[in-house]
């Protein structure tokens, strides 16, 4: 059944899908291999459409894909799919350009991190609409962190406790985000660090285990495990 996104929603939230999927191995992009029988991309949507205050959601595919993604996505929710660029940043600015113009909050959520719970993007939104300009979810560091060099020898052990993993879906104030955009330079991998770069705070708010990247073979494994027993 096709998903209905609340039409008094106040989010929009760009879905940057157009990766290779180079560290997963073979075959097709990434955000189309299959998970439990079903593309990434076709679970991280149903977990967007699921947070009451999406009211847009814009995907940005791989530019040979766009028409099949377009038709396999036509049964999931209403989204926009646009084709996404040559890396992330673009990716995320050709999906920004089809926002609609109305919605104040714009969240940037990888396909790759299928698993990440709606209640995750309510929190994000709701700390933007709070009043934050910019908002990621992040999680403490685990392991013990070294610097080590070119010759693998250790330079140093360096202090985990202000240490964060990032995850998405990140927030911003949609004007915010535009802006870090106009302005950027060099590609990134997270839009968090275009605003930051602007000089605007970012507020971190409490990640989900559930919103893990899958990266690495294992990753998916490990997500194969988690919607096994969601
Ligand atoms: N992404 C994108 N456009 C690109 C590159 C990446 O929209 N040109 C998206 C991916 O589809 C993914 C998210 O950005 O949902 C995070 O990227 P990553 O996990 O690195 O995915 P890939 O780039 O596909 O993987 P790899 O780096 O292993 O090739
Ligand atoms: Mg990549």
């Amino acid at each position: 059944m096709t998903a209905q996104l609340n039409p008094r929603g106040d989010v929009a939230v760009l879905v940057p899908a157009a990766g290779s999927g180079t560290r997963l191995g073979p075959g097709a992009p990434k955000a189309l291999r299959l998970l439990g029988g079903e593309p990434l991309l076709v679970h991280a949507l149903r977990r967007i459409c699921r947070a009451p205050s999406v009211a847009a959601v814009v995907v940005a595919a791989p530019p040979d894909e766009v028409a099949a993604v377009r038709a396999m996505l036509a049964a999931v929710a209403p989204v926009t799919v646009v084709a996404g660029g040559a890396h992330r940043q673009a990716s995320v600015a050709a999906a920004l350009a089809a926002v609609p113009a109305d919605l104040p909050i714009v969240l940037v959520h990888d396909a790759a991190r299928a698993l990440a719970p709606p209640d995750l993007v309510e929190s994000v939104a709701a700390a933007v609409r709070a009043g934050a300009e910019a908002v990621i979810p992040v999680l403490p560091v685990v392991d013990t962190i070294k610097e080590v060099g070119p010759d693998d020898a250790v330079r140093g052990t360096v202090d985990r406790s202000p240490l964060r993993a990032v995850q998405t879906p990140q927030g911003f104030r949609r004007q915010v985000l535009a802006a870090a955009h106009a302005a950027a330079v060099d590609p990134l991998t997270d839009d968090a660090g275009l605003v930051e770069k602007q000089g605007v705070r970012v507020t971190c708010v409490p990640g989900s285990e559930h919103a893990l990247k899958i990266t690495r073979p294992f990753d998916l494994l490990l997500a194969e495990h988690l919607l096994a027993t969601e």
